[in-house]
């Protein structure tokens, strides 16, 4: 796809109540690109070219929310599921919105093999769109995520890893693990280690020794069905912590003081998750 080649074509966007500069090349049409600023619906994401016209929309706009099914909603959080083919309009529209803020992901223009889940702020106003991820109805290669967003004014807010947190959990209620596709952007990468890192060594450091033994043991495939990581991204989480040391003919993971305290101090401020109780899915097949 040599769109993503191109520069970026567009100055600024204005969506709900935030301007927000856009990243990269997306291909909105030509007439529309040209302009200081296009407006977005923030509900159905329609654009229009004026501030008059996105007011003139949204009085006759029937929407507060994503299409789709509300599949999980705790607090002011929830999660629309909606299907690419059925809901083709929206699901165009939100990658061309993404795209904004992808640099190296070719953009979709088939939306019919993915699911898409998009996540929302609700408050008096409606069901804020704040990021989302797009997900391929079947994988052959055990993707879990296609791509992955949060929207700028949202972002290194822990939105990312809820989103992230989110797709395990699926890929959980579906009994398999997953990772997401390749490649990773720079940020999509230190958001993915992180999410990895946190998840393992909470299991690690929750680990108990079962009677008559000294020391808890865990397999390497424990970890992935606990959690849904993939094995090859398990293996890397526990390489880059440098926590695998070969003793004795076996392999021993050790955690230091340091590690286990800078994980809860980190755990702490990570107060919004996702909880199962609250997902209301039964995967497709
Ligand atoms: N610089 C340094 N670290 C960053 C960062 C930045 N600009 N943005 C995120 N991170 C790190 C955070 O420090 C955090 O790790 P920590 O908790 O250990 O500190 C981790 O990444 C996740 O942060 P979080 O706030 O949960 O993520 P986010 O809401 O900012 O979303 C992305 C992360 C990747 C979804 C977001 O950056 C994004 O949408 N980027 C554009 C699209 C993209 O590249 N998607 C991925 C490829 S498909
Ligand atoms: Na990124």
């Amino acid at each position: 796809d040599h769109a993503i080649t191109r520069i970026k074509n567009m100055k600024m966007i204005e969506l709900g109540k935030y301007r927000i500069k856009p990243w990269y090349f997306s291909p909105y049409p030509q007439e529309i690109t040209s302009l200081d600023c296009i407006y977005i619906c923030e509900f159905c994401l329609k654009y229009r070219k004026s501030r008059k016209c996105l007011e003139r929309h949204l009085h006759k706009c029937p929407f507060k929310h994503p299409p789709g099914n509300e599949i999980y909603r705790k607090g002011s959080v929830s999660f629309f599921e909606l299907d690419g083919r059925k809901n083709k309009l929206y699901a165009q529209n939100l990658c061309l919105l993404a795209k904004l803020f992808l640099d190296h992901k070719t953009l979709y223009y088939d939306t019919d093999p993915f699911l898409f889940y998009v996540m929302t702020e609700c408050d008096m106003r409606g069901y804020h769109i704040v990021g989302y991820f797009s997900k391929e109805k079947e994988s052959s290669e055990d993707y879990n995520v296609a791509c992955i967003l949060t929207l700028p004014p949202y972002q290194r807010k822990g939105y990312g890893k809820l989103l992230i947190e989110f797709s395990y959990e699926l890929s959980k209620f579906e009994g398999k693990t997953g990772s997401p596709e390749k490649p990773l952007s720079d940020l999509g990468l230190l958001s993915y280690r992180s999410y990895w890192k946190q998840t393992i060594l909470e299991i690690l450091i929750a680990l108990k020794p079962q009677e008559g033994q000294e020391k808890p043991q865990l397999t390497i495939n424990e970890i992935c069905e606990q959690t849904s990581i993939k094995k090859e991204d398990v293996i890397s989480t526990l390489t880059n912590l440098e926590l695998i040391n070969y003793y004795r003919g076996q392999y021993i993971l050790t955690l230091n003081k340091e590690l286990v305290d800078s994980h809860r101090k980190i755990m702490e401020k990570r107060k919004v998750r996702i909880d199962s109780k609250y997902l209301h899915w039964t995967p497709k097949d």
